[in-house]
């Protein structure tokens, strides 16, 4: 009795239609997954053309019989499910039954396969989904299926296909992705016979990512882990001093599936908010993992797209779980010029199981009521004050060496976390001026400000409208008192105005905070004493991601004596 059987009628209708073969990285993808799903533990991926021309995936896995072999290549025949309610149960990454068959048509295929307990394997040929021969051969356990001239017999698809180098980086982009997130299995990617990617089983789970994104990269991630009910979200994430113009730094699984997901994308954004400058992205590996029943993989048809049935949850645990890592700021603490990486990597239970709530991915009102305090800190408590130099960088020396403070990149994170408690628990201080002001402003400015006197007042801006397009100013923000508030003013309700324009969004009054407190905050050139920066420092420690100033900058910088050791060239 063969295993693979023909679906029926029923369960075809319910399985996400669509095109599988787009281009030569799909068709890796699919005979990936495919040798994965067989039990692969050796998986040779050889292209030629930028796989246009070959491509070939061999694995050591469980094989196919001959009768096997040539249902495999008719559409809609499966080993994988068998009725309807396996589709909800999915823990293969095919259940389709449709990719052979789809490449086949489009392609000229041979598989070759033999299975455990026969002496002889089998050979078949297809050449645009028409059989062309079958016969016996001699051929080692598992199976190797190859792919030539994709498209020969559509040429209008032919035509849509990119340079060599562009599909060549996909199947390589396509690779990294599926090594990342299978790291028991050997995988090669070889280009016209060179070895161009290699993925070599290892004991430590960092190699893999090292080999997948490179060492340099490797160094500035860090490893979480969260689970919570039924979700379980992990990986590295990048510090966020380390970040990009594009996502492509961001690798996101779900079940160890590559998927591409707004919704997780927009968690590990969420994640980093504040922490790195706008329109940057950080680079981040995720992993979630959840029962095969929370997450329906049927509907896309290269299963690149997934849906959630708790959304919110995984949304929630993916950001708390960075989040809670980020706040730590392992990367001050951590030692990395010193070998001792892979010790760290090792002890990151330590940040590993947290069960901390992320704080300022929340929206603005829950933020600062959760009294988190996060243990990395900037600078140690013990650390004496030398000097500032340029006006700018205070300098304090540690039992581990030396900090550099940025003044105002610190002010700003300390007054920003400060407005932003006080705007989350009701308004933040104002204080009245002396003389109310008046102020003439253009219309549409007038008018949202008509419509957003309470929000002014929460942020600490009492107005009063006083005729068309003029109003009183009352009250200003005290940390703005002395530094222009009415300017201040005119900024914000700029921003208001543009709020009309993002119809939709929630409301992002994190930018507003960040303006405050740029304004409000020690300018740079601006000479302090030690009384001065050691308040500035106490209460940098305090804050809750110290790390960095809103707009992502970071607040210090650590030279270490190894550090100093290394440049006198003592080491
Ligand atoms: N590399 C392989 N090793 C063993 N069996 C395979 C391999 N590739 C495909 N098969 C068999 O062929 C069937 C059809 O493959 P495919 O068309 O990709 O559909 P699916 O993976 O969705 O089941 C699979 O269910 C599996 O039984
Ligand atoms: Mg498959």
């Amino acid at each position: 009795m063969g295993k693979i059987k023909v679906l029926s009628p029923e369960v075809i209708s319910k399985i996400a239609a669509g095109e599988v073969v787009e281009r030569p990285s799909s068709v890796v993808k699919e005979l990936v997954e495919n040798a994965l799903d067989a039990g692969g533990r050796e998986v040779t991926v050889e292209v030629e053309g930028g796989g246009r021309k070959r491509i070939r995936v061999t694995d050591d896995g469980e094989g196919m019989s001959a009768e096997d072999a040539l249902l495999a290549l008719q559409r809609h025949s499966t080993s994988k499910i068998e009725d309807e309610r396996d589709l909800f149960a999915i823990r293969t990454f095919g259940f389709r039954g449709e990719a052979l068959s789809a490449i086949a048509a489009v392609s000229r295929m041979k598989v070759v396969s033999r299975k455990d307990g026969e002496l002889a394997g089998v050979e078949l040929k297809v050449e645009g989904g028409v059989l062309k021969g079958t016969e016996a051969v001699g051929c080692p356990l598992g199976t190797s299926v190859e792919v030539r001239d994709l498209f020969f017999n559509i040429p209008a698809r032919l035509k849509f296909l990119k340079t060599q180098g562009t599909e060549l980086g996909h199947i390589g982009d396509l690779m990294a992705r599926v090594a990342l997130a299978n790291d028991p299995i050997h995988f090669r990617l070889l280009h016209d016979g060179h070895l161009l990617a290699n993925y070599p089983v290892r004991e430590d789970p960092s190699s893999r990512l090292a080999e997948a994104l490179g060492k340099e990269a490797c160094a500035k991630l860090h490893p979480f882990r969260i689970r919570g009910g039924e979700v379980e979200a992990s990986g590295y994430a990048g510090d966020p001093g380390f970040n990009r113009a594009n996502a492509r730094g961001i690798y996101l699984f779900v079940n160890r599936r590559p998927v591409r997901d707004r919704l997780l994308m927009h968690a590990v954004l969420e994640a980093y908010r504040n922490l790195i400058p706008q329109g940057r992205y950080p680079v981040t590996v995720l992993f979630v993992e959840l029962p095969p029943h929370a997450v329906d993989v049927n509907v896309h048809p290269s299963k690149w797209e997934i849906k959630f049935s708790d959304s919110e949850a995984v949304h929630r645990s993916v950001i708390q779980s960075i989040r809670g890592m980020l706040d730590r700021a392992p990367w001050l603490t951590e030692s990395r010029a010193s070998g001792k990486e892979d010790e760290s990597r090792e002890t990151s239970g330590a940040y590993g199981e947290s069960r901390m709530p992320g704080s300022f991915p929340l929206p603005a009102r829950e933020i600062f009521d959760l009294g988190l305090r996060p243990n990395a800190r900037e600078i140690p408590a013990e650390s004496s004050f030398l000097g500032q130099i340029a006006k700018t960088y205070l300098v304090f020396e540690s039992p581990e060496g030396l900090n550099l403070i940025d003044q105002h990149a610190a002010h700003e994170r300390i007054l920003f976390e400060k407005l932003g408690g006080e705007f989350s628990r009701g308004s933040i201080s104002s204080q009245p001026l002396l003389l109310p002001e008046s102020i003439e402003l253009p219309v549409d400015e007038a008018q949202a400000t008509e419509e957003h006197l309470p929000e002014l007042e929460r942020l600490g801006f009492v107005v009063e409208p006083s005729g068309e397009c003029t109003f009183w100013v009352k009250s200003v923000p005290e940390i703005l008192a002395a530094r222009g508030p009415i300017e201040a003013l005119r900024e914000i309700i700029r921003g208001i105005v543009s709020w009309g324009k993002q119809a939709g969004l929630p409301r992002p009054f994190d930018p507003l905070l960040q303006m405050m407190a740029c304004r409000g905050a020690v300018q740079a050139d601006q000479a302090l004493g030690p009384a001065e920066a050691l308040a500035l420092t106490a209460d940098l420690r305090d804050c809750h991601s110290p790390s960095h100033c809103p707009h992502g900058r970071p607040t210090s910088i650590r030279i270490t004596v190894s550090d100093l050791e290394k440049m006198f060239g003592r080491k």
